[in-house]
């Protein structure tokens, strides 16, 4: 088979083009505005330098192609803030342009990788995917949008689409050098350094983390068959932050000074994923607990250290 993971350079995207790379065909597309060739080094696969937003090199790439992961958009909350027009270009024409693409080519199915943003500030926990969404910023309008686009396709085109909520995912390869990268990259840098660690707010947010690898299996058992619709990728089970960064330490064998902060602006305060409909429909179950995940995080960090 031959598969397309746009924004195959990039962390989560990283991780897919390598399990992929052991049976298939993989062809990355990656224009590393965060992605870095480097993460791919040591697999099979080809790499195509370019943008979602370039619709004549997607066509060109996706000639012969089973299945497309996308992957590839303008990761951030507060990067979309700040910037809503260049999110909805990466993130919404991008998908677009991907959704195209994969029609004009016969591609079988694309998996999209949407985000648990979707849900935004309502209350009810744990979210299901029935819930009516609320997004708040414009990277959740372009996730949101980006789902419904995939199920228009899949309507009116025959082009089956699957959609991943992915709620906190962490592991090896996340890329810590952000302000706004994922916090256990930060805390996995910050603790190997023997620097501190600061935490907003009291540290009594909770998040449902999930590790890389379990996101790449449901995106594996998203390809498979004709399952379409939108689905929570997540643990289902909830870790705050101060217990977080308590498990980071022993994990690391090492102590640093824990700093407290004023919450983040927007920061939502509680996060946690009802998960049976991917248990039931994608036959995915998260294998990866947070202490191993957390191990095998800090262990990649920096090997030397640890
Ligand atoms: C994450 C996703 C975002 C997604 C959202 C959906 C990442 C990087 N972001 O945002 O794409 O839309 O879930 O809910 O995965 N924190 C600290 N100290 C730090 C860094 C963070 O205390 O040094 C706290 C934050 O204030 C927050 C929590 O850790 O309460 C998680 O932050 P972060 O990893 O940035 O993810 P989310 O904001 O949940």
């Amino acid at each position: 088979m031959k598969y397309i993971v746009t924004g195959g350079a990039g962390f989560i995207g990283s991780h897919i083009a390598e399990a992929l790379a052991e049976r298939h065909e993989v062809v990355v597309i990656d224009d590393f505005s965060t992605g870095h060739p480097e993460n791919l080094r040591g697999f099979d696969v080809t790499l195509v330098e370019g943008s979602v937003a370039d619709l004549p090199l997607l066509k060109e790439t996706f000639a012969g192609a089973d299945g497309v992961f996308h992957e590839a958009a303008i990761a951030s909350v507060p990067k979309s803030v700040a910037d809503p027009l260049a999110t909805h270009e990466a993130n919404l024409t991008g998908t677009l342009n991907v959704l195209l693409a994969a029609r004009d080519a016969g591609v079988r199915k694309v998996v999209f990788a949407s985000s648990s943003a979707v849900y935004g500030e309502s209350p009810e926990l744990p979210k299901r995917e029935g819930m009516l969404p609320e997004p708040l910023s414009p990277y959740a309008v372009s996730k949101l949008a980006g789902e419904h686009y995939a199920a228009s396709f899949s309507r009116l085109y025959g082009l089956h689409a699957a959609c991943l909520r992915y709620f906190n995912v962490f592991g090896p390869r996340q890329d810590p050098s952000s302000p706004y990268s994922g916090v256990i990259s930060i805390f996995a840098d910050r603790i190997l350094a023997g620097e501190p660690i600061t935490i907003y707010g009291d540290g009594e947010q909770t998040r449902d983390f999930v590790y890389v690898a379990d996101v790449v299996r449901a995106n594996l058992r998203a390809m498979e068959g004709n399952v379409e619709g939108v689905f929570n990728i997540a643990c289902g089970r909830t870790t705050t932050l101060n217990a977080l960064a308590e498990t980071m330490m022993r994990a690391a064998g090492r102590t640093v000074e824990v700093r407290h902060a004023e919450a983040r602006a927007g920061d939502i305060r509680h996060s946690c994923a009802d998960i049976t409909r991917a248990r039931e429909t994608l036959g995915w179950t998260p294998a990866w607990g947070l202490e191993e995940g957390l191990a095998r995080t800090i262990q990649a960090a920096d090997p030397q250290r640890v």
